[in-house]
């Protein structure tokens, strides 16, 4: 998962290609380089590290020409390293090549490679490529790509310049996002939109088996394969430039924590018609017989929305008593789910590119399912394969640590429940409109918490030494427990685990020692009794309890050390708040850490390979 940038055209294009690369470092900061073409001959510049360390070496020494390519790289085979780092060239420096995605052969071809006399400098698949253009070039760029391309297995999107054609830029994807930017007397390709929204908004969105030639009169595609020429119309992203840049706060995350009763509003608009009380999905072509007929529900994702899955298998058994699995799609592609065109699968993907969702996607589709996609990313491979899909409207979600993503893919579950129990006439109109009313109340709840977030900031400061946190929670709470540890460990870096409360006592609880931390969520009101026993159980092994709950809730004083109160809300709606100050928590804590918040180490916001 890697970010690739490329750009032909007048303006300067090492500036064009650090700053696209700026906008891709969420998608891997291990190491950064760039190749340009100053119309003779090939000059590279890379670096292990951030983009910085880069941009100090090009301070002294700046690349010139019209037409280059740029990379950012999250490790995976090798090391982060100078050598390591993209782009990669052949010996000749004829040829430059950026790579996102993993080529599974690549021993393969190294050996044979070796055998005819190419030496290697790095311990990545993707410099087989660079030396493979080498061996196969036959003075013409479009069949050199064909034969390249047919050697190799894997995924990969990659950006390729080379000495032999200085005029022009290639494309190739197979199973890695490409988008190709098309503006005036210039064109680019990037691993994702907003680093090409400072350029132009027409962009096309390659799908697999297809290159780009591109220059700066413009972009041709193709069918790899064939080299058949493709016409297809062009996007026009309507995205604000605004929603891609941290627009005064401090990092993407807290930004994006704040753009959350934004986003939830507009997911909700076009689906919830506040004057009527009724959800409609305009854009699901379902009709009350194909959903009649299914006999389950399978979700599946990945970390944060599987959390989300959660929720939504809750949700939605409780509103429309269809049974569902939620599963995590790295397991679920390499078992044999079952599954058949009984089933309705619905994965859940903020970016839609995670290679683990798209295959368990491809596989339930093979298997006869119905697909229904939750995503955020128009025009993404899960978007765009889907049998229907539901975009959420949380707009581009820039840090790594998913939180406005993760609260409009829930919103999402409670819209399609809803919307499934009308058509299958499993919940009373009284609790069908109540929910709504409720629903179309928590993005004001959410500001209003949001207004007091520094409320939260004592008790960052308070775990921010700890060995280890605990979440505790039943039923929803669980699944909220969840996401709020993975949020810690993934920004703080702090152990954490998320328990179902009843289950500590089976083990878990040895772990809890004078002053463990403990975050205990107590808003399911069938269950808090129960929750409350659990509190008592770890404060007797010495635990400093915060308990979430609900505002009025004052029995809780009596069992916890702190409170951090939520406003109310019918207790199925209760996860929409409760992961606020969980989100905060992680924020605070990792920031007092001096940690990267938006990056934090060995991640990548989106995780393009498995
Ligand atoms: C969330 O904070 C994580 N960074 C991660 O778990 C993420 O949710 C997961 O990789 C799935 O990504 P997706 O939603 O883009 O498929």
């Amino acid at each position: 998962m890697c970010g690739i940038m490329g750009y032909v055209g007048d303006k300067e294009t090492q500036r064009v290609l650090t700053e696209g690369l700026r906008k891709l470092e969420y998608r891997g900061y291990d190491s950064v380089g760039i190749a340009l073409n100053d119309g003779e001959t090939l000059q590279h510049e890379k670096s292990k590290g951030r983009l910085e360390v880069l941009e100090e070496k090009l301070e002294g020494a700046p690349l010139a020409g019209s037409i280059g390519i740029g990379h950012t790289r999250w490790a995976t085979h090798g090391r982060p390293s100078d050598e390591n780092s993209h782009p990669h060239l052949d010996e000749q420096s004829k040829f430059a090549v950026v790579h996102n995605g993993i080529i599974e052969n690549y021993m393969e071809i190294k050996r044979e490679m070796k055998e005819a006399g190419y030496s290697f400098t790095s311990e990545t698949d993707s410099e087989v490529i660079s030396h493979l253009f080498s061996h196969l070039y036959d003075g013409e760029m479009v069949s050199t790509i064909q034969k390249v391309v047919d050697r190799l297995e894997g995924a990969y999107a990659l950006g390729i310049v080379s000495e032999h054609d200085p005029e022009r830029l290639y494309a190739v994807r197979e199973a890695s996002p490409l988008i190709i930017g098309s503006g005036d007397g210039e064109s680019l390709i990037s691993s994702d939109i907003p680093a090409l929204l400072e350029h132009t908004r027409d962009v096309y969105i390659l799908e697999d088996g297809e290159m780009a030639i591109l220059s700066k009169e413009g972009v041709t595609l193709m069918e790899t394969e064939t080299g058949k020429e493709l016409t297809r119309d062009i996007f026009r992203v309507d995205w604000d430039m605004e929603q891609a840049e941290k627009n005064g706060y401090d990092h993407f995350m807290l930004k994006e924590i704040f753009e959350q009763p934004t986003a939830l509003r507009k997911t909700m608009t076009g689906r919830l018609d506040q004057e009527a009380k009724r959800v409609d999905f305009e854009e699901l072509q379902w009709s009350p017989e194909t959903i009649q007929q299914w006999n389950k529900i399978t979700i599946v994702a990945c970390g944060t929305a599987y959390h989300a899955g959660l929720i939504g298998k809750h949700v939605i058994e409780e509103l429309t008593r269809i049974p569902v699995d939620v599963e995590v799609a790295s397991e679920f592609r390499y078992r044999r789910p079952i599954i058949d065109e009984k089933t309705l699968v619905i994965v859940v993907s903020q970016s839609g590119e995670t290679a683990d969702t798209l295959a368990a996607m491809r596989q339930s589709q093979r298997l006869g399912a119905n697909v229904l996609a939750i995503t955020n990313v128009v025009g993404s491979s899960i978007a765009r394969e889907a049998d229907e899909v539901i975009l959420t409207m949380a707009g581009p979600e820039i840090a790594v640590a998913s939180t406005k993503a993760y609260t409009t893919q829930v919103l999402s579950f409670y819209l399609l429940g809803l919307y499934l129990a009308e058509s299958k006439q499993t919940v009373t109109e009284q609790k069908y409109k109540q929910l709504i009313e409720s629903i179309i109340e928590l993005p004001e709840k959410i500001e209003g918490m949001l207004e007091h977030s520094q409320g939260i900031r004592w008790y960052s400061d308070s775990i921010k030494d700890a060995k280890s946190v605990f979440f505790l929670g039943r039923g929803l709470d669980h699944a909220v427990a969840l996401e709020g540890s993975l949020k810690l460990k993934e920004i703080s870096y702090i152990h954490s685990e998320a328990y179902a409360a009843g289950e500590l006592k089976h083990g878990t609880l040895a772990l809890i020692e004078e002053g463990t931390p403990v975050i205990a969520l107590i808003t399911q009101d069938e269950v808090s009794e129960k929750m409350l026993g659990n509190v008592k159980e770890v404060k007797a092994r010495g635990a400093q309890v915060l308990g979430v709950a609900e505002e009025g809730n004052l029995d809780i004083w009596e069992y916890v050390d702190e409170t951090c109160y939520i406003p109310n809300t019918p207790s199925i709606l209760t996860p929409l708040l409760t992961v606020i100050p969980l989100q905060l928590i992680a924020y605070y804590t990792s920031l007092a850490l001096g940690n990267d918040v938006d990056k934090p180490r060995n991640l990548a916001k989106s995780v393009t390979v498995e």
